[in-house]
């Protein structure tokens, strides 16, 4: 048995801690919106008692909840750097007695890469506070499998009771008090088999996916008793995968009559029919999956029949999201799990699976009947409007959770690798051949981009955004409303940074991550303040990712990448190495000064006069040995800030000497806004560890600090975070999350007066005071812990694995696999180079075999193709 910690309202624990270290100014905090989710919604989930109550989950932004007006408001904000792992939510039960009772079970990697284990967050007022159940295992919101599901059930019948089927191994877990405490099922058959690849040595892919859903029936029992029957799939491929307890979780036995040769993804139970319907895929998902199919087991005379939509050469994927209509027995959906091309596809069947039409049809090739209008104003970027390289579909890939409002027949939603999509005339979809519903991104208030760089330039629009998975960044016009267009032309899949030129500050650079070869350079330049851009011909091709710094007449690049060290180019010129700064190096431009550049790497400052051409040893960064971030004045040559592991560091002289600031034990993300006063030094933001970690702001050079953020707004991991400072707006700041989009946040309450004078550069010892965090359910945490996490230098990523991030010293470069799916256009010219390097999670879903073929791609070879 495994008790829980006391019982106490997270977000209410933590308000006091910071206090007596630092006093605290209020802030106003909003997400820039971009409105179209930005990332794998893994599952939405409707409570079946209340109406209009419904909840969605994230694999690295946290959970929502379903607003009237079809918005989202998030639920795990307050996670802060050390509860960052609350953001991955593995799995959510909302609970059908008491709609009020939520629990989302969460985690983010069951390996290495988070060092905390997982733990069941209990809210008893719909997601407004949490008390975290902390588990003895870990729990992997985003690990593989993490569409599966839901894995955490509350049963119907005696809502004390929840049953929670774990990864790793771990087994079937059971909780009679509300999930306070955690029992372990010894005697269920099977803790699962499947792995998704036995050869990766991170632990991402070769960790037992383990239980995947457990589905009450509710029809075989009374309110106030434990319900008898209980249904759980186990992602095991080729032996017993869904398993039957007839009492109540004392005695299993595997499901008579089950094919188990595919994985189980979801059970979903239909009342009406006393039926429940399994989807299965040949791979763990979110991004896999070549075959498959859906089943529907009778449970009164326990027959199975195979109701899978499609067969032959149609196909090509396996089946993920299972949705029933409770209101019209025998109405069901199923989504294709990833059907690459032409679209995302989705099954509906009004007679029980009997027959089935889908989403589209090829009318004749290469046309196809859309059944629906497209709708995307509330994200006008993610749509038809917006230029894609490898992901040209509207309907979305990654799709394993759709749902059925139990409310309203025509209400639905499901969730893809990008967004949340659904509509209200979902019925329109039975009205025969002229059918045509409205298919509507609806994911207004979900925030999920992983943020890599954000800028504010003096001129043009405050906030320019460089962001991964698939979005590439934005032009925030509008801070309020959402862009119409990502960046384009050159399209790169992600950014993962970006820089403008202090003194031609319409002058933009940024990178991309592409690197399968159907992009070619990944540098690009903008003159018109990101409106509108071109390739820089200098970059070599096929080399991506890393950190910029342009200069400040806009002529100079220098590039941090972690295939090819640091380079430089002047005027577009061929990019050329730049051997003496380490290519580890933190890097940034002078922002008046056209020629100066600096580096920082372990506790060396370093310093470059010609243009970023040579770099030379200047100052010292104490005992740091790694440096975050270099940030320089807007306006003064030479006056520049070094965040590192050992603290904060400050030059006057272009690097030659460095003050330590006082207090600041350890620094991630800084920028430097506009002064308080006309004239005055500019606002220096930190994310740092001053007496604990938080955001804070001095308007003082360092010596004063008050704390920007409160225990509603704890930015997840503060080292997976970038910042920027309004130059115009004074105290306004812009952070971007690893998962929670970008906040940006403005004084609304009264500064305190400063403790200090600000004569002195060195902080009294008065003005900081050490206080420990007091709460008890704050875990510290142990690990310089990002979403990104080591690997064995020099191994190879596996397929979708980790190839870099934020201090990212692993694998860069992706295994060769046996399969691959064509993501790409027909006629696409496309080629697969040996090794291709990679730098950040799911790079490696493409390929990287040695021997790939250079050709056009045909309308042949669409679902799969293997290495010659
Ligand atoms: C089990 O499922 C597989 C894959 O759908 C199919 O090929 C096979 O025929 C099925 N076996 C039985 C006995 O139905
Ligand atoms: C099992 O029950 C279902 C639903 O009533 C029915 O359609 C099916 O024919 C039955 N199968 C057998 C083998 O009796
Ligand atoms: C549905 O409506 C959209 C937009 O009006 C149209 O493009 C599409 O062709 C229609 N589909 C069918 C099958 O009529
Ligand atoms: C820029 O810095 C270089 C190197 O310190 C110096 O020689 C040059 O005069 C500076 N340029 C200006 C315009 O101050
Ligand atoms: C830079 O100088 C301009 C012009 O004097 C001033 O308006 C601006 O506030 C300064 N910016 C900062 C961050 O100090
Ligand atoms: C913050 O800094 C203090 C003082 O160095 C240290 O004891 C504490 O562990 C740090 N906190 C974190 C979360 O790293």
């Amino acid at each position: 048995m495994f008790r829980s910690a006391p019982l106490t309202a997270l977000s209410v624990s933590a308000a006091a801690t910071i206090v007596a270290a630092v006093s605290s100014q209020t802030y106003t905090w909003k997400n820039v919106k971009i409105g179209g989710g930005g990332g794998f919604v893994p599952n939405i989930v409707f409570n079946p008692s209340q109406k209009g109550l419904a909840f969605a989950r994230t694999d690295i932004g946290g959970a929502y909840k379903l607003n009237s007006d079809d918005s989202w408001t998030p639920l795990l904000d307050f996670a802060d750097d050390a509860r960052w792992n609350y953001w991955g939510v593995d799995a959510i039960a909302t609970d059908p007695v008491d709609p009020d009772r939520l629990y989302l079970a969460t985690g983010m990697y069951t390996n290495s890469w988070d060092p905390n284990n997982g733990q069941i967050l209990i809210s008893t007022d719909q997601g407004e506070t949490f008390t975290p159940s902390p588990l003895p295992f870990k729990v992997g919101g985003n690990m593989p499998g993490r569409g599966m599901g839901e894995r955490l059930a509350i049963d119907p019948n005696s809502h004390n009771i929840l049953f929670f089927g774990a990864r790793s191994g771990n087994g079937l877990w059971k909780s009679t008090d509300y999930g306070a405490s955690w029992t372990q099922i010894k005697n269920f058959p099977s803790v699962g088999t499947y792995v998704p690849d036995p050869t990766d040595t991170s632990g991402y892919n070769n960790d037992i996916m383990g239980l995947s859903w457990v589905t009450f029936d509710t029809t075989s029992g009374s309110s106030g008793k434990a319900t008898p029957r209980i249904f759980v799939g186990v992602a095991n491929k080729g032996s017993d995968n869904v398993f039957v307890s007839d009492d109540a979780g004392s005695t299993w036995t595997a499901v008579a009559g089950q094919n188990n040769t595919f994985i189980p993804h979801k059970g979903v139970l239909s009342v009406a029919e006393k039926a429940l319907y399994v989807s299965y895929s040949d791979g763990a998902g979110p991004y896999d999956g070549t075959t498959g199919s859906v089943w529907k087991y009778n449970i009164a005379n326990s027959t199975w029949t195979d109701i899978t939509p499609v067969s032959g050469s149609d196909l090509y994927f396996g089946f993920g999201g299972v949705a029933v209509d409770v209101l019209r027995p025998g109405t069901i959906m199923v989504a294709a799990l990833n059907s690459w091309w032409p679209d995302g596809q989705i099954f509906r069947s009004t007679d029980g699976g009997a027959t089935w039409t889908g989403l589209w049809a090829w009318q004749s090739y290469p046309t196809l009947n859309r059944y629906y209008t497209y709708d995307d104003t509330l994200a006008p970027w993610i749509g038809p409007d917006r230029t894609i390289t490898d992901l040209t579909m509207q309907i979305g890939w990654m799709m394993e959770g759709l749902s059925i409002d139990p409310f309203d027949s025509n209400h639905w939603l499901y969730g893809t690798g990008e967004t949340i999509y659904g509509g209200h005339d979902l019925l329109k979809w039975d009205s025969g051949a002229t059918r045509n519903i409205t298919l509507k991104s609806l994911a207004d208030g979900v925030e999920e981009t992983s943020v890599q760089g954000l800028i504010s330039p003096p001129t043009g629009a405050h906030l320019v955004s460089a962001i991964g998975d698939h979005l590439a960044g934005f032009v925030h016009n509008d801070l309020d409303k959402a862009p119409f267009v990502s960046f384009s032309n050159p399209t790169y899949s992600s950014s993962s940074d970006i820089d403008y030129a202090g003194n031609s500050p319409s002058t933009i650079v940024r990178v991309g991550t592409t690197t399968d070869g159907s992009q070619g350079k990944q540098v690009a330049i903008s003159n018109d303040g990101g409106a509108t851009w071109a390739q820089d011909y200098g970059a070599p091709d096929d080399v991506a990712g890393g950190k910029i710094a342009v200069s400040a007449d806009g002529d100079t690049i220098l590039w941090k990448t972690s295939s090819n060290g640091i380079m430089v180019s002047q005027y577009t010129n061929p990019f050329s190495a730049v051997s003496s700064l380490p290519s580890s190096a933190a890097i940034a431009s002078d922002k008046k000064n056209n020629s100066i550049f600096y580096g920082a790497d372990s506790s060396k400052f370093y310093l470059s006069t010609d243009g970023g051409k040579t770099f030379a040893v200047k100052g010292a960064l104490g005992s740091s040995t790694s440096p975050f971030k270099v940030v320089v004045h807007p306006n003064v040559t030479g006056d520049i800030w070094v965040s590192t592991d050992k603290g904060l560091f400050h030059s006057t002289d272009t690097g030659s000497t460095f003050t330590t600031i006082s207090g600041v034990s350890q620094a991630w993300a800084i920028a430097l806004g506009a002064p308080k006063t006309s004239g005055g030094y500019p606002a220096l933001f930190a994310a740092a560890n001053i007496s604990g970690v938080g955001y804070f702001r001095s308007d003082d050079a360092g010596v004063n600090w008050v704390k920007i953020n409160d225990a509603a707004h704890g930015f997840g991991s503060a080292s997976a975070n970038c910042m920027a400072a309004d130059l115009r707006i004074y105290g306004r700041v812009y952070i971007g999350t690893n998962g929670r989009g970008i906040f940006y946040g403005d004084a609304s309450g009264t500064a305190p007066a400063p403790t200090s004078t600000a004569t002195s550069t060195a902080v009294s010892s008065t003005s900081v005071t050490s206080s420990a965090p007091a709460s008890s359910t704050i875990t510290v945490q142990t690990t310089s812990s990002t979403s990104s996490a080591p690997s064995p230098t020099g191994s190879s990523a596996p397929l979708y694995g980790q190839c870099g991030g934020i201090g990212w010293t692993g694998a860069t470069t992706c295994v060769c696999t046996s399969l691959v799916l064509v993501l790409f256009t027909v006629g696409a010219d496309e080629t697969h180079e040996a090794g291709a390097t990679c730098a950040k999670q799911n790079d490696c879903k493409y390929n990287s075999c040695s021997s790939w073929e250079r050709r056009l791609i045909t309308s042949a070879d669409y679902s799969q193709c293997v290495p010659s």
